[in-house]
């Protein structure tokens, strides 16, 4: 079994949850990917399409867009851990309600907790809220790094918002600059 099931199965039976409703409507439970000793940690949103088929964070066309980012900036993502805030894909892709967070919230505090990476990188509103907890305003705070439990994190656009907006391309790129100059 992933070592990372494994840890995470002491809080809860994790590819089996039932903490919250978006048990009834998934396929797969993403819980990340990535080595657990990984110095970076990225964290989306939710699983989408793809993830929730594959089970694995993405994979289908904001993934294209991330692996692309990193590797422009010469990060590798396999060095690197990728979760989301929620592990089940919600219903269309909306955004996870708050309670949804709050449920699955044990499991990505355990991740961190093991994980212990020395930057989390943080992609798209939900994940900036949730962390920061406060609204967000990602033209203004993008860039920026902030801190949670003494670890830096950093905000930056969303791979999918990038889809609709080619223009925000480059800052997910100036970005994520930013995380190799710290990191490798
Ligand atoms: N969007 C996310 O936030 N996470 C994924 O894993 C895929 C798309």
């Amino acid at each position: 079994m992933d070592e990372m099931v494994e840890i995470l199965n002491k809080i809860d039976d994790v590819l089996n949850c039932q903490r919250c409703e978006l048990a009834r409507s998934r396929t797969n439970v993403v819980v990340g990917d990535g080595p657990i000793d990984a110095e970076i940690m990225i964290i989306g949103e939710a699983p989408g399409r793809n993830e929730d088929k594959h089970g694995k964070p993405f994979v289908g066309s904001a993934g294209k867009i991330l692996n692309e980012v990193l590797e422009k900036n010469g990060i590798k993502r396999e060095k690197v851990y990728i979760t989301n805030i929620v592990k089940c894909r919600p219903p269309k892709n909306r955004a996870p309600k708050a309670g949804e967070v709050e449920a699955c919230h044990p499991y990505l505090k355990k991740q961190i907790e093991i994980i212990s990476p020395k930057l989390i990188v943080l992609l798209g509103k939900t994940a900036g809220e949730t962390f920061l907890d406060r609204s967000v305003s990602l033209g203004d705070e993008h860039g920026k790094i902030f801190e949670h439990n003494g670890i830096p994190v950093l905000l930056a656009y969303h791979p999918a918002a990038i889809i609709y907006n080619r223009k925000l391309k480059d800052s997910l790129i100036e970005d994520m600059k930013k995380v190799s100059e710290l990191i490798c």
